[in-house]
């Protein structure tokens, strides 16, 4: 089946505008043989299994023409099989638990609303990488999957544990779960960790390696982007990483150690963000060694 370009989307009503519903394209027979297409692969999701969506709206703004479209063609290449329930749901992206023919996988959808067009430029205009163009909102949503994917491999290359990416398109991102079958691991935040001293010096030496070895700052470094996983810390969300030629690198960099210092002193270590900055720009950086998955 032929896909609609860019430009059809942008032809629909409703695109772009989140006051018009735009389910209606749904009835146009190519639409509606590719949605029963997939139907059962992510019934799961759909609100007839055991998640209720509370908020028509939010559906809509999840599974619209466009991510029904990148789903089917992720189905179709066996990048997933079914779309089983969702793990988080965010403003800017919702993530769900899915199954490949290869195991579980975490599937995480942008929503392409304008307001989270809006949000994501400033982390894509000054990343050498990405930016210096002009670009339609959706075509930012998809640059962002795209810049999540290198900066995941990025963090890999360097021996940062991060979720391998398997797949993306458009909107959507298939990495690895972290966690174990069914459920994700949970996040700093939710758990209490053995040693907090430890575990402030290994993300410390994260920052310190993704700094001065991968030349990027995450830019949102929080215990709500770390996971939790076999007594290890694992970073997640790392769309918003940049390199460091962007002009706001130091700045995020300041922001990634402040926030991880306040997360171990109230946990209880005393530990100060200028000494903690300091040991991440001067401390020589260990070579670590790549995940696997790379080519
Ligand atoms: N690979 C993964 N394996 C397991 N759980 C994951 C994975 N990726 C994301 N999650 C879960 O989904 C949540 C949201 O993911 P993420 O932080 O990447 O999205 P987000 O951009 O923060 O969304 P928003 O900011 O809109 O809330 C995470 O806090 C985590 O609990
Ligand atoms: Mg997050």
């Amino acid at each position: 089946m032929r896909e609609p370009e860019d430009e059809e989307w942008e032809d629909n009503p409703g695109y772009g505008d989140d006051s018009v519903p735009t389910r209606h394209w749904m009835e146009e027979p190519r639409y509606k043989q590719l949605f029963n297409e997939i139907e059962d692969k992510i019934s799961g999701v759909l609100g007839k299994g055991e998640f209720e969506w509370s908020d028509r709206r939010v559906f809509d703004s999840v599974f619209d023409q466009s991510t029904l479209l990148a789903l089917h063609k992720l189905m179709e290449g066996g990048e997933i099989d079914t779309l089983d329930f969702p793990i988080a749901r965010g403003k800017e992206a919702h993530v769900f638990h899915a199954t490949s023919s290869t195991g579980p996988v975490a599937v995480k959808i942008f929503h392409t609303t304008n307001a989270v067009f809006k949000s994501l430029s400033k982390y894509i205009d000054g990343d050498p990488r990405f930016g210096g163009l002009k670009r339609r909102h959706r075509e930012i949503v998809n640059v962002w999957v795209r810049k999540e994917v290198r900066n995941l491999r990025r963090c890999r290359r360097h021996g940062i544990p991060a979720p391998m990416p398997r797949a993306n398109y458009k909107n959507v991102l298939v990495m690895d779960l972290i966690g174990s079958l069914n459920e994700p691991s949970p996040r700093l935040r939710d758990v209490t960790v053995p040693n907090v001293e430890k575990v402030f010096n290994e993300l410390i030496k994260m920052i310190s390696v993704m700094w001065q070895r991968a030349t990027m700052v995450h830019s949102d470094f929080s215990e709500y982007n770390i996971l939790w996983h076999e007594g290890e810390p694992w970073i997640i969300d790392v769309g918003q990483a940049v390199v460091e030629q962007h002009p706001s690198a130091r700045e995020f960099l300041v922001r990634d150690v402040t926030r991880i210092v306040e997360w171990a002193n109230r946990n209880g270590i005393k530990v100060d963000v200028a000494e903690s900055l300091l040991r991440v720009i001067d401390d020589p950086a260990p070579e670590l060694e790549p995940l696997p998955g790379l080519d």
